[in-house]
Order: structure tokens, then sequence, then C-alpha cells
């Protein structure tokens, strides 16, 4: 097993996690298969109780495991599936490290950090870089640990000193570590001398910087980079500069333009892990594609508006961007995201804020696509509501994620069925018209385990053949995507909602749960139960968002086309890099 590490120096959130993924790309490209590890050294055992606000998204993973945001960007990167035991953090290893101390497995020895907790880690590391995560179904070749933090915080100490010892026991040729620095510009000046203090500190931690990636907002100077090495004491070749790009999906093409292959190349000695040619030819394909998925400077714009509750805080709908970015890209055009909050658009806000009202409303409006995506509790519904509505009556193209899928079927209930008062029973428990109601997995007493969770099968239904996004899934009749939610469509009310003429074309397999609904004579009118975000891929976007882009795009037609060539070449076996 070979171990990228990526730690980070001066200040967080620069952008670590995109250099990891990017290197882990490169090493895909040439047919190695890749692996990530992420630590946080958070107490935190697990991110499912987490507040969005303060966290961003929560991430589900094919096992249910709820992560934050980042093992999403390997997952999108590196087109795998990651496991919950990708993510470590301190309170996992200590949990796990007391709990055998309760047992009675350190035989009543003192238990200390060093070198208990510090084992512990090496060995969580070991045993999960070689868990089978893509398509080949085998052992991986390469490991990337992204280290959470800045080398130098108290918490990261024990994940320090493991990972030191780590390196030692892989060997020579086994371990890189890439630094990754920050470049301040003070009056027009590169600034080195926090990266100098931050790799002194990296290097009188025990750890030895194979490559300094430095982010800067502009290409760095010659004698920034001369700098660098010489107050680092690594040679030139191993200081990388990564500035700001345009888009995330060209950092990979920035850092293989700065030699970043040849320097893992020469460093884990790669020449020697011995390939599948098919990898090999399959890496090529990806690289290829890679290049050819970057958007232009100049294409045309394309206008969603994503009505949502958690609209101050971005990243809390981070994968739903990243999908629509993925297909906006498949369709040749540039995302321009409007961000609209659903409470702007009710009625009470007429009165209290018109300027805010009509804005949303100009926004909605005029929208070439209306997304709703999930959201938990009440606030702000009426206004999704209305949005859904207007898609639907306007023939605007309209995607409702989880909530939004709710939020489209008591829309219909109220205006096509004429139940005025049809709610949710997660909005008002006592209702008597109740479109969607508490439908939990297992028991409704256990707190945490009432959520369905994970991956779970949709299954297309006779009389489906209409639909859209079946051809997209390359009309395939059982699908798979993730799950995180507890209110589903009642299952007492589908039946008229049907013969008003709302579809439900996918269920899951005991016909009881509503996955999938679609209308008929709409450009796109689709609601899932489920979030397909959390299997959308950079050069596989997730087809619900991909077929919501496109006919908003005006560009349906060829994309479906696209999507069953690509399809009749997977039963043909002439391309298997469509996972990807
Ligand atoms: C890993 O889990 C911890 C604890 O739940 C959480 O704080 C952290 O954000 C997670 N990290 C990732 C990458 O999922
Ligand atoms: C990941 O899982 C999904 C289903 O949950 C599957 O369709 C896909 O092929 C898997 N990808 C890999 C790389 O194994
Ligand atoms: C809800 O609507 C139904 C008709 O669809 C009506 O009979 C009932 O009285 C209404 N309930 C309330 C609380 O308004």
């Amino acid at each position: 097993m070979k171990y990228v590490l990526v730690s980070g120096g001066v200040v967080s959130g620069v952008g670590k996690g995109i250099i990891a993924s990017s290197a882990g790309l490169l090493l895909k490209t040439i047919g190695l298969k890749v692996t990530a590890i992420k630590i946080d050294p958070y107490i935190n055992v697990d991110a499912g109780t987490m507040n969005p606000k303060e966290h961003g998204e929560c991430f589900v993973l094919k096992d249910g495991g709820e992560t934050d945001l980042d093992l999403g960007n390997y997952e999108r990167y590196l087109g795998l599936n990651l496991t919950r035991d990708n993510n470590i953090t301190t309170g996992k290893i200590y949990k796990h490290v007391i709990e055998k101390e309760r047992r009675g497995d350190y035989l009543g020895r003192t238990v200390q950090v060093v070198p208990h907790v510090t084992n512990a880690i090496i060995e969580h590391i070991e045993r999960v870089s070689r868990i089978p995560v893509d398509d080949s179904g085998s052992e991986p070749d390469v490991c990337i640990v992204e280290l959470g933090g800045t080398v130098g915080d108290i918490e990261s100490m024990p994940f320090v000193e493991a990972l030191t010892q780590l390196r030692h026991k892989a060997g020579k040729g086994n371990f890189i570590n890439i630094h990754v620095s920050y470049i301040p510009i003070v009056n027009g000046e590169q600034k080195t001398k926090p990266t100098q203090h931050a790799v002194k500190s990296v290097r009188s931690a025990g750890l030895i910087p194979d490559l300094v990636a430095c982010r800067c907002e502009r290409p760095l100077e010659k004698v920034t980079i001369a700098k660098i090495a010489q107050s680092c004491q690594v040679e030139v070749e191993q200081v990388v500069a990564v500035r700001d790009m345009p888009t995330i999906y060209q950092v990979p093409i920035l850092l293989e333009h700065q030699g970043l292959l040849e320097l893992l190349r020469q460093q884990l000695v790669l020449d020697k892990v011995v390939l599948t040619p098919a990898l090999v030819a399959k890496g090529k394909t990806i690289w290829k594609k890679w290049n050819e998925i970057i958007p232009q400077e100049h294409a045309d714009k394309i206008n969603i508006a994503l009505v949502g509750k958690y609209v101050e805080l971005p990243d809390a709908y981070l994968s739903v961007v990243k999908s629509l970015e993925h297909s906006a890209m498949r369709c040749g055009r540039k995302l321009n995201l409007i961000w609209v909050d659903s409470e702007e658009l009710e009625d009470k806000t007429q009165k209290s804020d018109p300027v805010a009202f009509y804005k949303a409303w100009h926004e909605v409006s005029t929208a070439a696509g209306i997304l709703v995506p999930g959201g938990f509790g009440l606030r702000g519904t009426e206004g999704m509501i209305k949005a859904a509505q207007w898609a639907r009556e306007r023939k605007t193209p309209y995607l409702g994620i989880c909530l939004g899928m709710q939020i489209a079927v008591i829309e219909y209930a109220r205006h096509v069925c004429h139940k005025a008062n049809a709610t949710s029973e997660e909005f008002d428990a006592q209702a008597e018209n109740r479109a969607i109601i508490f439908m939990p997995e297992g028991s409704k007493d256990t707190m945490g385990g009432t959520m369905r969770l994970g991956s779970r099968e949709t299954h297309f239904q006779a009389g489906s053949e209409f639909s859209k996004l079946r051809a997209l899934y390359g009309e395939a009749l059982v699908i798979e995507e993730r799950h995180r939610h507890r209110y589903e469509v009642n299952p007492d009310m589908v039946e008229e909602l049907e013969k008003a003429g709302l579809n439900f074309v996918g269920k899951d397999d005991s016909g009881r749960r509503m996955e999938i609904l679609e209308l008929k004579d709409h450009p796109w009118f689709v609601g899932v139960q489920y979030h397909p975000e959390y299997l959308s891929r950079v050069l596989d976007p997730s087809r619900p968002y991909l077929g919501f882009v496109a006919a908003s795009a005006g560009c349906l037609d060829r994309i479906t086309k696209d999507a069953l060539k690509e399809k009749t070449l997977v039963v043909n076996g002439a391309l298997d890099d469509s996972k990807f």
C-alpha cells in the first residue's frame, strides 16, 4: 500500500481537499486504484446529529454513514463508493480504545496516547485503506490520507505522531507528504514567511514534507518559489503553485502541468506497481474526458432558481450545487445559480417586505428551471408549494428532491385534487388531509434509528414507459440511490393522486413507498424521494439533475440520446468507464 498524506499549514479552508482529490485523480488516470481517508480531529463520533447551519451539508454514504462534505469530494472526483470507516475522528478512535480497555484487552496495563491511541490510528488506516471502493472490486494501490485542520493544532498531535510512525512502517517509496500552504499577497508582494513557519512546525512535529503545494491568488513568481525551496529545504521541483482557477475542475490539469504526476511517480516508485491494461486504458479515457468537460469561458449561462431554506449557508446544499454543475458542464452551459429564500415567496412577505417578495418572484418566474431541495420543518414550505405550482402550471422544468418531491405532491393534492387543506404530517400532526406521513424504517421510538438511510432500490413501474427520467437511466428497471428521510407520500392517497394525473413511476420493492413522481405533459416535472446528488460524479452527472438541467437548457433530447447510446455501448462492453 502506498500512502499520500495531505496535510495543511498556515490556515485551513484553502482547498486541501481539492488538492488531495486532484492528486488522487491524477493517480487514477495512470491506472492505479485509489482510495481516500479523511481524518477529522474532532471528538464527534457521528455527523448525523450535527447542525447543517454550523457544518454545511450532511453527506450520506452508500452504507448509510452520515459524514460532512469532504468525503463527497473524493467520491465525486474519484468515482468511488466510500464507507463510514473512511472517516476517522478523534472520537471514533478514543471510543474504540476505551471500549477495548473496558473489555480488559489491555490486561490492566496503563493505557496511553502513545502507543495505544497512535497504534489504533495506524491500525484503522491500514485496515480501511485495503477496503475495495471502486467497481474493480479489488484492493486499492494508493490511499490518500487527508489530515483535517492544520499541523500544530493540539487536536491533531496524536494523528501526526501516528502518521510519522506509519511513514516509517510503510518504508521508503511508499509514503509521500504533500503539505498545503498559503502565500498571502501584501501590497502586491508574495509573502513566504507563513509557509516557512508552517514547514518548520511540520518538521518539528516529525513529518517530512516531500512537496509543498502553495495556494495563492495569482501564479507564483520565480523568486517566491526559489525562496520557499531554499528556506524549506526542498528542491524547486518540490514546490507546486496552485493559483485560483475559474473552476475547481481545472485544478487537476494545473497540477499535471506542474509535473505533480511525475513527482508522485518518482517518489512512490510507481513504475514498480503492476497495472492492469484495462485500468490503464480506462485511466486514459478518464483523463481525456476530464479535459473535454471543463466549461468554456464563454459558454452560455443557464439560470436555475434554488428555492430553499438554508439559503444563507450555501454549503448546506453543496452536493446539490455540484450535481447541477456537473450537469451544466455536460450540457455545455455555465451554471448561474439563483438562491431564493422560499419564505420570501409567501403572501405574508408581500405585506411585510414587498421589495423582497417581488424580487424573489421575479427570480422564480424568469428562471429556466426551478429546484426545491431537501430540508426539514415547516418554515418556508408554503413558498415552496407556490414555486412548485408556478413550475407545474407554467411548464417550467421542476426538480423536487426529498422534501421538494413531497412539496410537489401537496401542491398537486391541493390544486388539482381540490384538497385545499392537504399538508404533511411533519407540518401538522393533527391535519385531516395528510398527503405526506411519517413512515420510518424500523422502530418509531428509538431516536436516530427512525431515518431511512443509505442505498435502497427503486423499481420503475409498469406504465412508466413515457418517463423521461427512466430513459436517462438507460431504461434500467431497477436503480439504486441514497436516501435520508423519515416522511413519505401517504400510500392511502396514491390512487387518487394517480387518477388525477400524477404518475408515481418509481416505487420501492414493496410498492408502498413512492420514490419517483413525474408529470406526462410537461417538459420536466420530476420529484424524487431519494437524494440523487450523493451519486453525482464529475464525469457521470446524476440523472435526475442532468435531465432537469438539460430540459431547462433545451437540450434534453440530445442528452437522452447520448445516455441511451452510452447504455448500448456498456452492454456491449465497449465503454466500461461510464460508471465513473
Ligand atoms: C467525520 O465524522 C465526524 C464526526 O461525525 C464529523 O465531524 C466529520 O465532519 C466527518 N468528516 C467527514 C469527512 O465526513
Ligand atoms: C456505487 O454504488 C452505486 C449504487 O449505489 C452503483 O450504481 C455504482 O456502480 C457504484 N460505483 C462504484 C464505483 O462501485
Ligand atoms: C379540509 O378539507 C375537507 C374537504 O376536502 C373538509 O371537509 C374539511 O372540513 C377541511 N378541514 C379543515 C380543518 O379545514
